[in-house]
């Protein structure tokens, strides 16, 4: 009988600690969109405003982060915009060691959604 007892509460947690993280990462593949860009603007003015304030560049003025720019440089989608980020380029340092994977999509997010309306 409690041989029994044992087995089911084994096979309870075991499901309760499949279930957890099947759970979060189905969650997490679906983020709230407007979460992902309250998330990516606090991550910019942090990491990126200063050189990158309203969408400009102070080290590089062409390479800005308007439409434009970002379409004449081929970075204008949010795997791109993410790639460069994480590995950096030129004077900009990479991020990839500094950011989550999670953070680093955010902020690409926020630029393309800035980008698309002119940084205003
Ligand atoms: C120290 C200054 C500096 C910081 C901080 C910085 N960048 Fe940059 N960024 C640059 C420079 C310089 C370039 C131009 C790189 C090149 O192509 O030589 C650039 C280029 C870019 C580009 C490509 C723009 C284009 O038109 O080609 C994107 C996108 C970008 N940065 C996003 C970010 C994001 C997002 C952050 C924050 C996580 C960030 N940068 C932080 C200096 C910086």
């Amino acid at each position: 009988m409690t041989r029994l007892f044992s087995w089911l509460l084994a096979i309870a947690l075991a499901g309760f600690v499949l279930w957890v993280p099947l759970t979060h990462a189905a969650y997490a593949a679906e983020p709230d969109a407007a979460a992902t860009l309250a998330t990516g603007h606090q991550v910019f003015e942090l990491h990126c405003a200063g050189c990158h304030l309203n969408g400009g560049n102070i080290v590089r003025r062409g390479k800005n982060l308007k439409q434009k720019a970002l379409e004449k440089n081929g970075v204008d989608t949010l795997g791109a915009i993410a790639q460069l980020v994480s590995q950096g380029k030129g004077n900009m340092s990479a991020y990839g060691d500094r950011l989550t994977p999670a953070q680093i999509e955010a902020v690409s997010a926020f630029v393309l959604e800035q980008a698309a309306n002119d940084w205003r």
